[in-house]
């Protein structure tokens, strides 16, 4: 099988990269901006990676979109700090430029996996969120935070009307807080240039205080990639077609946990490592207003819980990393690094 990836030197793109090269015999057609988490494979030659733009390689993407058998176009700002900050870029390359790719798919009949997100759900009540269930609430037009959830809602049901009116073979797939190597870049070390564990990593490392927004007693599912990578591995087998028209949540609903614990976890689990006592001895957590950290445009989603029966019943999937072993797994990959 031929599978094209768009964004592989991502968080997920290169994780699935790295899997797909161990398990199967699959080629893989990569872009990305950079590459520096592909170095384990550019000199595979079951790779063929392009360092390109999807804005601009737009001949490259189109031949490799016809030659692939399924296509993952993972391209996108994912960061919610970029979302208040500029919203156009956020409508550009999550919905417009993905909006071409799906194009593409469609035109070419070419399967294609869509990363939609937790976020769809936006301030959802629900106790779980059901992907053919649950409400979608996002707050006023105002507030920009939404955005991105609303330019991915809006990509999901096109590619939904792609498929039921002309044809687009799709499954469409949403993490709920992967967190793992690779997340973000550990070296930013600018409140809000990183997803929450990435962030609070780097400030832990270069010993600098902890920001909990609000208080920290928002939740979230934290799962681990390795997980993620096992849900769409079975999604790109899709074995007997059953994954076609699919939606999944692929999240963690027993690592359901607020931020202030993911802090505390965070802080005690750095002490186990040899070298990192003092660090962890010395770290500071502090408290700010989500309005001063990210801006009066942003709100928050105080909880989010997947329902992921649907990924039970159809792949046969269940998480299996628990939220300490997650944490510990993400902190050895960085630390080791260092
Ligand atoms: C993220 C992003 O929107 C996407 O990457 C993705 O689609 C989705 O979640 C997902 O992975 O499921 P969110 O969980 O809000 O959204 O993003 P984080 O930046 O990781 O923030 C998590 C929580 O930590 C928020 O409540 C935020 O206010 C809080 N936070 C963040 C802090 O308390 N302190 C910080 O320094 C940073």
């Amino acid at each position: 099988m031929d599978v094209l990836i768009l964004g592989a030197n991502g968080f997920i793109g290169s994780h699935l990269t790295q899997r797909i090269l161990a398990d199967t015999d699959w080629k893989v057609f990569a872009l990305d901006l950079g590459s520096d988490r592909l170095e384990f494979c550019l000199d595979d030659k079951r790779v063929r990676f392009l360092e390109g733009d999807i804005a601009i390689n737009h001949e490259w993407i189109e031949y490799h979109v016809r030659r692939a058998d399924v296509c993952l176009p993972l391209v996108a700002i994912a960061t919610p700090a970029a979302y208040v900050r500029d919203p156009l870029a956020v409508f550009r390359l999550d919905f417009e430029e993905n909006l071409r790719i799906v194009r593409q798919c469609l035109k070419y009949d070419t399967r294609v996996i869509f990363p939609s997100t937790s976020e769809v759900y936006g301030m959802c009540d629900d106790e779980q969120f059901d992907e053919f269930a649950s409400p979608l609430v996002c707050g006023p037009v105002t507030k920009t935070r939404w955005i991105y959830s609303c330019a991915k809602q809006l990509l999901d049901r096109v590619i939904i009307a792609m498929g039921r009116d002309e044809g687009l073979r799709y499954t469409l797939f949403r993490p709920f807080n992967w967190i793992g190597s690779g997340l973000d870049s550990i070296d930013e070390a600018k409140e809000g240039s990183s997803r929450v564990v990435t962030q609070f990593l780097g400030h832990l490392l270069r010993e600098e205080p902890i920001t909990l927004v609000d208080g920290g007693s928002q939740r979230r599912c934290f799962t681990h990639v390795d997980d993620g990578i096992e849900a769409l591995m079975r999604i790109l087998h899709n074995e007997g077609g059953a994954c076609d028209a699919q939606i999944f949540n692929i999240g963690n609903p027993d690592n359901d946990h607020s931020i202030k614990e993911l802090a505390e976890t965070m802080v005690r689990v750095l002490a186990d490592f040899p070298g990192y006592e003092k660090r962890a001895a010395n770290a500071r957590i502090v408290e700010r207003s989500a309005e001063s950290y990210y801006g009066a445009e942003y709100q928050d989603i105080v909880h989010r819980v997947p329902s992921i029966k649907n990924a039970g019943d159809v792949l046969g999937w269940t998480p299996k990393v628990d939220f300490e072993d997650a944490v510990r797994r993400t902190i050895a990959a960085h630390v080791v690094a260092q």
